[in-house]
């Protein structure tokens, strides 16, 4: 594409809009009903899993375009410029280099003369040593009782992952080890850690101190307050304890860091041996792949963290190899592209059939927001057209119960990501529960099989909707995608995980945006740091709007009393 014409002068962009024209007046039914056949012809498979693309509002045709779209825009390029390590963070000049991560312990990746392979298995030998310790009981507290509780504290990037992937794969830990309980604080406002600090004992819990810039005050804050829990719990209690116990050794037993920035987790005072790296080139939202994962490994072990790195892996092989009309993450980001582009559908609901993806759509919606949340090209000049969707969702079951309403009769036309493992329980050992337990799991996806259907047929997913009154009807039409899983496996999830950020980088490239950065985050933080001065001077207040002032001297006026 040529730098100066941006991708909607394109001859495929006008060539879809004058498609779009005819498609958009075509209501899904129409579509099943002119193309026998389609789920054959929309679906896919890769790395465990299965892509049904047949529900969105397209036609073969639309297909074809979009692909020429893809290829107008350079997305083959774009894929290995990523892959090989090529500075597509344009913005921060750096390469962005996730997939590195996943990279086998035997594969080849020099990025400007360094060998990234060899320095990401550094790192991974190192958790596996930690994560030994605490599976063998031997990392003690500063007491000398063998740590059992570990806290994450971290935000964003260096929280959702790890949360969303300990809980999907709880099912995963391992046998015969010591148990470690694994928590998560991010919250600013110190809620869950207050409740953590009142449950847990700080002889036996330790705090992972995740930030990728150690700069963060969320997770400061957190941490700080972690720190003052434990020193005036251990240290004070020492005569009590009749342990020989001084801030040093609180500070070696109870914390480990995880940050690119070795410097200033020295600064803040955790011990050389307990700091694990990762380098500026992995983003946040990007980085449970490394040494952030290591909540994930301290629950199901490191064999299985590997076998979770691998799954990606696969999907990287794949989304690398694979020709545009068959690779999973290229379609679906095209499928994404119709809608919000095209059919002006601008809202995206994830809505996993499973318990354990409880925390896959809040995962989801800091990658794909955070990530395509842009309107500034490459080059710095404002969008003609729409990028990231909104993009909203929690476990669809619930979700039925909650806003579906407004999926079948509201006014929003909507897109849904269904996604669901086909196998489930096979391992519940009692006969009994395992029998009631697949019932429910088939009872489950029934739901999502059926829901993904009345969403695109409306009335006419019964066979005879006859009459009725207006707010009986339902108008279907809504897409939808379909994501099958054989079973939700590290493996699997990997690979799930890969799919959605490569279709993130797909849209990215398409819209020419920059997927790596984050520099809408920024302005926020400095002026919320701005008010808290003059929240704790109380001085400043003047320059402020009327409504800010309204709410401060509201704030002044409670803390008086
Ligand atoms: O404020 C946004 C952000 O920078 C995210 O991109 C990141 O994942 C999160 O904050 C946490 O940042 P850090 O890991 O540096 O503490």
């Amino acid at each position: 594409m040529s730098r100066t014409a941006t991708i909607d002068r394109q001859p495929a962009w006008r060539a879809l809009q004058a498609h779009a024209d005819e498609v958009r007046t075509t209501h899904l039914r129409e579509l099943f009903a002119e193309q026998p056949g389609r789920f054959a012809y929309f679906h896919r498979q890769a790395a465990g899993l299965t892509l049904d693309l047949s529900k969105q509002r397209w036609r073969p045709e639309t297909l074809e375009l979009l692909l020429e779209l893809a290829r107008e825009a350079g997305v083959p390029k774009a894929i290995e410029g990523l892959l090989s390590g090529e500075r597509v963070n344009r913005s921060e000049d750096r390469p962005a280099l996730h997939t590195a991560l996943r990279l086998p312990a035997d594969a080849c990746l020099e990025v400007e003369g360094e060998d990234l392979v060899s320095a990401v298995h550094r790192t991974l030998t190192r958790m596996e040593a930690m994560v030994a310790k605490f599976h063998a009981g031997q990392w003690r507290g500063a007491t000398g009782r063998t740590i059992s509780d570990v806290v994450n504290l971290g935000v964003g990037g260096s929280d959702l992952g790890p949360l969303m992937v300990t809980h999907a794969l709880a099912d995963y830990r391992p046998a015969g080890v010591h148990e470690i309980h694994v928590h998560f604080a991010s919250t600013m406002d110190g809620s869950q850690l207050a409740d953590y600090l009142s449950r847990l004992n700080p002889e036996t819990t330790l705090f992972v101190l995740s930030s990728k810039s150690f700069t963060t005050i969320d997770t400061l804050s957190n941490a700080r307050t972690a720190r003052d829990w434990l020193f005036s719990r251990l240290v004070v209690a020492e005569r009590e304890l009749a342990v020989d116990v001084d801030r040093d050794l609180v500070m070696r037993q109870h914390f480990i860091g995880v940050s690119a920035s070795p410097e200033k987790m020295s600064e803040w005072g955790i011990a050389e041996v307990n700091q694990l790296e990762f380098w500026e080139w992995v983003g946040g939202r990007y980085s449970l792949w490394g040494a952030i994962g290591l909540p994930i490994a301290l629950v199901v072990g490191m064999a299985r963290f590997r076998e979770l790195l691998a799954g990606a892996h696969a999907m990287d092989r794949h989304f690398q190899a694979a020709a545009l009309e068959d690779n999973l993450p290229v379609l679906l980001a095209l499928a994404g592209i119709w809608n919000v582009n095209f059919l002006d559908i601008r809202a995206h609901s994830i809505l996993p059939y499973d318990g354990r993806l409880e925390y896959f759509a809040s995962y989801l919606e800091q990658l794909e927001m955070e990530s395509n949340g842009k309107s500034v090209t490459h080059d710095g000049q404002v969008t003609t057209y729409s990028t990231c969707p909104v993009l909203w969702g929690q476990l669809g079951p619930n979700a039925q119960h909650a806003f579906y309403q407004l999926l079948h009769q509201g006014t929003q036309a909507v897109e849904c990501d269904f996604i669901a493992p086909l196998r489930r329980y096979d391992d519940v050992i009692d006969d009994a529960t395992r029998t009631h337990l697949k019932n429910q799991h088939r009872l489950t996806l029934a739901n999502c099989f059926a829901q993904s259907r009345v969403l695109m047929l409306g009335d006419n997913a019964i066979d005879e909707p006859g009459e009725r009154p207006n707010h009986k009807r339902y108008r279907g039409n809504q897409p939808s995608t379909t994501l099958l899983l054989d079973r939700l496996t590290p493996r699997t999830l990997g690979a799930l995980i890969a799919l959605y950020e490569h279709k993130v980088f797909v849209q990215a490239t398409i819209w020419d945006i920059n997927p790596f950065d984050q520099w809408g985050v920024e302005l926020g933080k400095q002026i919320a740091g701005e008010t808290d001065r003059i929240l704790a001077s109380r001085q400043g207040l003047d320059a402020m709007d009327d409504s800010s002032r309204g709410l401060i001297e509201a704030l002044w006026r409670v803390e008086e009393q």
